[in-house]
């Protein structure tokens, strides 16, 4: 990931068009030979409070982005976005059409309430621009068909943001279930023991509501070690649930779930997820089987295989060293830092620059909150099995 911050300081650049040419000093014109050419991509972001500012900031830091304008109903959270981060000159709106209207933009990155993320992706495709959307993707499948269908009917790319995936014990859990380091899985589970205050759910007046937030513990936060539970350990097939707000008294959705599972592949599994334990611990992601078991929680607590490695020790200590102390937030929303979502982002515009889907693309954001609907179906029955759509 390179920032402009990071190692380009002084290089002189020339804008043409949206693309965006390194220009040696010590070569003329004339000369110019282009030792590096990428697309300059021209963005906005939507939304611009607790995760909003991070896209303000990463936005206006990566070299081949240029952030063009900002928008929110709120514009004074815009405002407060841009000074946070010492970015200035960018025009802030609160209508998207008008934003639309003055600018030409290739990218809109979306960090607004769950519930209304179709409606602003709908208009930026209509606007034939690609957008980047705040987890979880929508709260609802059938909105979700709608945006990959108008993504591909006008011809740009959806993706989502999952920044844990950047984290590297997980991508080492996925990397050992790529090789199939672990043979037959029995068992895969993910545990999300969070906390947040009352205040977290007042704030905003989206959190907690089934209309915006799409549910509670598990829609809003577990669906980040939901993502990765299903893409470390594959599909989910059928799920049993009980959930309720044990200490929340004002909302209307679950602050605690916990879920049994089935997986395509036949191993068993587990979700938990809540806001409810304060005050707040790490993110535990597990996968065991015949070969080998890993654990990531704050680190890669468990990296043991029968085909043991040398490289194995070395990794784990190399990331346990690294991930000392980051609690990713377990106790605040606003905890999360701000360099996994540069690394998803720059993975997300690489992909595109070559005409590809990103990793974490429309249809790729689907299946968390297909296994989510499914898991609040089933709570509503009291547990009852209910297949994964
Ligand atoms: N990746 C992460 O770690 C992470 C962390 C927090 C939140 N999120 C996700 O980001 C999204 C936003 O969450 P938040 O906590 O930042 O919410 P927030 O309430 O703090 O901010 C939402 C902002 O959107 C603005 N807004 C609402 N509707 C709008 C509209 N139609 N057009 C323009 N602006 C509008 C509001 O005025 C507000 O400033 C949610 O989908 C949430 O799940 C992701």
């Amino acid at each position: 990931m390179k920032t402009r911050k990071g190692g380009c300081v002084g290089v002189p650049w020339i804008s043409v068009d949206s693309l965006r040419v390194f220009v040696p000093s010590w070569l003329t014109l004339s000369e110019l030979e282009i030792s590096e050419m990428a697309k300059l991509w021209r963005c906005a972001v939507i939304g611009t409070s607790t995760v909003g500012h991070t896209h303000v900031k990463v936005l206006s830091q990566l070299e081949n982005t240029k952030l063009v304008a900002v928008c929110d109903l709120n514009p004074e959270k815009a405002k407060a976005a841009l000074e946070r981060h010492g970015v200035t000159g960018i025009p802030i709106y609160k209508d998207q059409t008008e934003m639309h209207a003055k600018h030409e933009l290739d990218c809109i990155n979306l960090a607004t309430p769950s519930g209304v993320h179709m409606q602003s992706a709908l208009i930026a495709f209509e606007h034939n621009v690609n957008v980047i959307v705040e987890k979880p993707l929508e709260i609802r499948i059938d909105r979700i068909d709608r945006m990959i269908d108008s993504a591909k009917k006008h011809n740009v790319k959806l993706a989502y943001i999952s920044q844990n995936r950047w984290q590297e014990a997980n991508r080492a859990l996925r990397q050992a279930s790529e090789e199939n380091r672990f043979g037959r899985v029995a068992y895969a589970a993910c545990f999300t023991p969070w906390y947040r205050p009352d205040d977290y759910y007042l704030a905003g007046g989206w959190r907690g509501t089934w209309a915006f937030d799409g549910g509670g513990a598990i829609m809003n936060q577990s669906v980040h070690a939901i993502d990765l539970l299903q893409w470390i350990a594959g599909p989910v097939a059928r799920v049993s649930a009980y959930a309720a707000s044990r200490i929340h008294a004002k909302i209307e959705v679950e602050d605690t779930m916990s879920a049994s599972l089935r997986f395509q592949s036949g191993a068993f599994g587990s979700i938990m997820g809540t806001t409810a334990m304060y005050p707040g611990s790490p993110v535990r992601i597990e996968i065991g089987g015949e070969n080998g078991t890993a654990v990531s929680e704050a680190g890669l607590k468990v990296y043991k295989f029968r085909d043991e490695r040398p490289a194995d020790k070395e990794l784990q200590d190399r990331i346990n060293a690294s991930a000392a102390g980051q609690s990713r937030g377990a106790g605040a929303a606003a905890d999360i830092g701000l360099d996994l979502h540069a690394r998803n982002i720059t993975a997300i515009l690489a992909a595109w620059d070559e005409g590809k889907d990103a990793e974490t693309s429309g249809e790729e954001g689907r299946k968390s909150v297909a296994i989510i609907n499914a898991l609040y179906e089933s709570a509503r029955h009291d547990g009852a099995a209910v297949d994964v759509g």
